[in-house]
């Protein structure tokens, strides 16, 4: 599956309608098998979960899932997060954006396919509440590493993310009560999760980590 492929680049995703009774809404994008946010919603009943993915056969089987195992809370959708995230949310509507494990793309000519890039962190910007998060994880050092470049970078400071663990630092401990299946993998194999939070100020406050 190749992100820039012409299929994928055709805007297409739908609108999510989150219920005003949900106390939090927490998105996983490139959810696979939602492992995670099956947890998470499981978890918090009170809240709103949403499980996007590009691999179209994903999102029907997770959507089965859900309304197999009655989960009300719970809600799957299509997105090229580098395509038409902004057609799924409502602006200052998120809580917590997770990308965890996303990028297959290794090889530095493969750098354009990555998920975490400035124009994606715009649309997260927008659909982040104020004070919402962006938690990202990987495996691979290497990528990890080019995400955090991408999120200290002045223009997502100029946006209002700041690190929760400080500038250029690194998260240990996983914020949820959930984990995804490539975190509890890596984790089997007693290799590091690069894990890093990174919230959006509030407008007018001043904030340190
Ligand atoms: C390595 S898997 C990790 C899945 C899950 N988050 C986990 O941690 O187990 C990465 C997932 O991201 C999806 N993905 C990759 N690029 C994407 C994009 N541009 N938009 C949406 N999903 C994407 C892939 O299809 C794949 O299911």
């Amino acid at each position: 599956m190749n992100p820039l492929g012409a299929h994928y680049l055709v805007a297409r995703a739908e609108r999510i309608d989150v219920p005003a009774a949900a106390e939090r809404v927490e998105v996983e994008l490139g959810c696979a098998d939602a492992k995670f946010s099956f947890e998470l919603a499981a978890r918090r009943p009170q809240d709103f979960v949403v499980g996007l993915e590009i691999r179209e056969a994903l999102v029907e089987r997770n959507r089965e899932w859900a309304q197999r195992y009655g989960h009300t809370n719970l809600a799957f959708g299509y997105v090229n997060v580098n395509v038409d995230l902004a057609r799924v949310f409502a602006p200052a509507s998120v809580d917590r954006f997770h990308v965890l494990f996303p990028d297959p793309w290794f090889k530095a000519r493969h750098r354009k396919r990555r998920v975490v890039d400035p124009a994606m962190l715009e649309v997260v910007a927008t659909q982040l509440r104020p004070g919402g998060e962006l938690h990202v994880a990987s495996d691979v050092f290497e990528l990890a590493l080019a995400a955090m470049a991408e999120l200290e970078a002045p223009e997502a400071e100029a946006l209002g993310f700041y690190n929760l663990a400080g500038e250029w630092a690194f998260t240990r401990d996983n914020p949820c009560e959930a984990s995804s299946r490539r975190e509890d993998t890596t984790l089997a194999r007693g290799l590091r999760v690069w894990r890093m939070r990174y919230q959006l100020r509030t407008p007018g406050a001043k904030q340190t980590p």
